[in-house]
């Protein structure tokens, strides 16, 4: 067994090492309510079961978003291999969700909340069915040029969201999420991290609005999804159907469509997505190669996430939990796309914990931030 453990050990730090897109708490008007730990998951495997609270069960653990190239599958819901909540907390009407994510990496992109009606038990119910409404979005605010992802890290790595008065009291799932654009100039490169939690809502509300199916949120050309937020951003169009309460719609869907082989595609539409200037080569950037190993095999998405994760993943690693899954996580840690010809444009080419190639194959290796730098 010795040896059988440090295969898991080594498994278990890489995939810990990727822990960071969870929301471990949540405070429903007030209370505080316990959010899914990765422990959980490991707590699950060696025993069989984690304590039942109210945040669903998920497998956000390998390279730890949903790419847009699974917006067609069930893990867009509430995250990899979701299961429902055990539990269900509770909110009034018009109250606050305030969603506490373990310390966030990445400063760019939207956040969003959602709910769904459960019509039932939130505990049993299959969230193939779930439909959502878009209750509360931030993307870009052109005033500060400050992205809802940054405000959300200001913020003690926590977003409040407010509950409508209007609607019904019931037992829903809420759906918070935060979309991680700086990869997101490449075909299939945001990071969707949802997390879901049952909450019944009470109150006096009747207002009932039809949602949208997960797998009809997003799709991998949205403007908001294929976006290069580098460079001037003058306009940024939250992704998911229409705000609840917006005037139009309430929540009913209005962007279905599919998601499949959409990777040659977006790239080859990347233009009008794009609502930026300034950046020299921001448009109708033809599939360049780091989008090639991008294509369907989830474990190359990962690479421009895995230079954050450094000393908090060790940090929080509870060795004695091991568990035998290795191959995800360490095909995770592979150099960037092209090691030999340098990264493509928009590729990962620097950072705290980077180590693939500094070079690029075009553009210039620019600093981001101290853990990311890309090709631009
Ligand atoms: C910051 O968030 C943590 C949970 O992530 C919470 O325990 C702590 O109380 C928060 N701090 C403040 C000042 O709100």
């Amino acid at each position: 067994m010795a040896f059988k453990s440090t295969l898991a050990l080594a498994g278990a730090f890489a995939s810990t090492a990727l822990a960071h897109g969870t929301v471990t708490g949540f405070v429903t008007d007030g209370t505080y309510n316990q959010g899914f730990l990765l422990d959980y998951y490991y707590q699950k495997a060696n025993s069989g079961s984690f304590p039942d609270i109210a945040a669903w069960y998920a497998e956000n653990l390998d390279n730890g978003f949903v790419a847009p190239d699974a917006y067609g599958t069930a893990d867009i819901n509430c995250h990899k291999n979701a299961q429902n909540a055990a539990l269900t907390s509770s909110v009034a009407a018009g109250g606050t969700v305030d969603f506490q994510w373990s310390t966030w990496p990445h400063g760019i992109g939207p956040v969003l909340t959602y709910v769904a009606a459960c019509n039932g038990e939130c505990s049993s119910v299959d969230k193939t069915t779930l439909k959502w409404v878009k209750i509360d979005e931030s993307g870009y605010d052109t005033s500060t040029s400050t992205w809802a992802a940054q405000a959300l890290i200001d913020n003690n790595n926590t977003w409040t969201t407010t509950v409508p008065s209007t609607l019904a009291a019931g037992n829903y799932v809420f759906r918070h999420e935060i979309i991680a654009l700086h990869g997101a100039g490449s075909a299939n490169g945001a990071q969707n991290y949802p997390q879901c939690f049952n909450i019944a809502i009470t109150g006096s509300g009747t207002d009932s609005p039809s949602g949208t199916l997960g797998t009809e949120l997003y799709s991998a050309d949205d403007a908001g999804i294929l976006f290069n937020p580098y460079g001037t951003i003058t306009s940024y169009t939250i992704p998911g159907p229409a705000l609840y309460g917006s005037g139009s719609g309430s929540g009913s869907g209005s962007s279905p469509t599919t998601t499949a082989a959409s990777t040659t595609k977006a790239a080859t539409t990347s233009a009008p997505a794009v609502t930026q200037e300034a950046s020299t080569s921001s448009a109708a950037t033809p599939a360049t190669t780091s989008a090639a190993p991008s294509e369907g095999e989830d474990d190359s998405d990962d690479d421009s996430c895995e230079a954050e994760e450094t000393t908090t993943a060790a940090a929080t690693f509870v060795p004695t939990t091991l568990v035998t899954r290795t191959s995800t996580a360490q095909a995770s840690t592979a150099p960037t796309s092209g090691s030999s010809t340098g990264v493509a444009l928009y590729g990962q080419c620097g950072g705290t914990g980077y180590t693939g190639s500094t070079t690029c194959s075009a553009g210039t290796c620019t600093v981001m931030n101290s853990y990311y730098s890309q090709c631009i």
